[in-house]
């Protein structure tokens, strides 16, 4: 099957994907998402550890999901699942207010040419649409290798007053707090790139939001 290497999150049908589903978790059981989950290694890795979570990757790359779909029905995890949607405009149609533990943001595209920064997906918009989603006391994760993407997560999360910084404000994390590792976080390590990670948590209810 040839995957294709990047889409571009604004073209017209990416905008306005027909069947994105409403994700739903059974009562008492927690969901942990990644936002651009290609092969979902990082989530497999996860669901390993915990079997008790749903695990689910959001991703806009259609024949990944499916890929990732197939692999874990035949061979598991069976708390994993990948959905084909757009993080950048579809966030209010998949998650209810306050239902997600943890969102992971790993390594977004850099999309590196200036007149491409626009489709990045890191913006407040995006930030206020986790906050949003994220339970009280939930958890948002980013690690990136691009400095200027780190540190425009960073700025729209200290500027978000429903986020506080675990490592303290304007503070990256030394290392992952995590033993799963995405693909493109193995690759950083056998290459020996230095990798930015932050970690946010939700302080307020999205009520309670200035
Ligand atoms: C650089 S890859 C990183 C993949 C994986 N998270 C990792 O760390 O190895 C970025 C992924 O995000 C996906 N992506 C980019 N923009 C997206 C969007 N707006 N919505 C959902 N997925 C997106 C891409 O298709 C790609 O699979």
């Amino acid at each position: 099957m040839r995957i294709r290497q990047h889409v571009n999150p604004l073209k017209s049908d990416l905008l306005d994907i027909a069947d994105v589903p409403r994700i739903e978790v059974e009562a008492g059981r927690a969901l942990e998402v990644e936002l651009g989950a290609a092969e979902a290694h990082f989530l497999i890795d996860r669901a390993r550890e915990d079997a008790a979570t749903a695990f689910v990757g959001v991703e806009i790359r259609r024949e990944l999901v499916e890929a990732v779909n197939v692999a874990c029905a035949a061979a598991g995890p069976a708390n994993v699942r990948s959905v084909f949607a757009n993080m950048s405009v579809d966030m209010g149609r998949l998650f209810h207010d306050g239902s997600v533990r943890r969102f992971f943001l790993n390594f977004p595209d850099p999309f590196f040419k200036r007149r491409q920064h626009k489709r990045r997906a890191i913006n407040p918009g995006l930030m206020a649409e986790i906050g949003r989603a994220l339970a009280p006391g939930g958890e948002l994760y980013v690690q990136t290798d691009i400095f200027a993407l780190a540190l425009d997560a960073m700025a729209a999360l200290e500027a978000d007053a429903a986020f506080a910084s675990a490592a303290g404000a304007w503070t990256f994390l030394r290392e992952s707090p995590y033993v799963a590792k995405s693909r493109r976080e193995r690759q950083c390590e056998t290459e020996g790139v230095r990798v930015w990670r932050l970690l946010y948590t939700k302080v307020t209810a999205p009520a309670d939001r200035r």
